[in-house]
């Protein structure tokens, strides 16, 4: 599987409002993210998803937006000054095998991500952590660079690490699963 990391200014492609027609940011979340909640954001570029969650955890909730690189933090922190959503924002600078992420959360997004991660495993230990007991987590990876093989593969790393793994709801040219901390 790839290892390569998305480069920053691919961050605004991924960022564009024209994505919202193959993937509506509120749509996904919703099943999952409700008011108050504590979110994280895994490999969350530019905030495409993250200023969605904001608005859906609302005034008393925070979303910790964890990524790689630099340049996709500072973009996110710009658009959510624009939109009015920085009191609800954390930005996180993560290392390539540590998302330095701190919980409790309730729920944590890896949306095309965990691809780009080289020790899978470690990334799956340390959200189980960072989750409350109840917690739970949409994986999503696309299809172009994840085959269902290797996406099974991250699925078996999830069991080990203590998941239950769900359903798998639908998103556009993408795999995904949910995996539950408690059965
Ligand atoms: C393909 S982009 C997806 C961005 C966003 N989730 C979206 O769907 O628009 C992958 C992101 O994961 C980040 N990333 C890669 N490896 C990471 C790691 N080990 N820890 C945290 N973020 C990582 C990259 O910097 C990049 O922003």
């Amino acid at each position: 599987m790839q290892h390569h990391t998305c480069p920053w200014w691919l961050g605004y492609a991924l960022a564009n409002p024209f994505r919202r027609i193959m993937h509506e940011p509120e749509k996904i979340l919703a099943p999952f993210v409700r008011d108050g909640m504590t979110v994280l954001d895994l490999g969350s570029g530019m905030g495409f998803f993250s200023l969605a969650m904001a608005g859906l955890v609302g005034a008393q909730g925070k979303v910790i937006c964890v990524d790689l690189q630099q340049e996709m933090l500072d973009a996110l922190r710009k658009r959510a000054e624009r939109a009015g959503l920085s009191e609800r924002i954390i930005l996180q600078r993560a290392t390539r095998d540590d998302i330095h992420a701190t919980g409790p959360a309730d729920f944590a997004l890896a949306f095309w991500m965990a691809h780009e991660v080289a020790d899978v495993q470690k990334l799956l230990d340390q959200i189980f952590s960072t989750l409350k007991p109840s917690g739970s987590v949409l994986l999503v990876e696309p299809r172009i660079h994840v085959t269902e093989r290797e996406f099974q593969r991250i699925v078996a790393l999830a069991r080990d690490a203590g998941f239950t793994v769900g359903e798998a709801p639908p998103v556009s040219i993408s795999r995904s699963a949910i995996l539950r901390k408690t059965t």
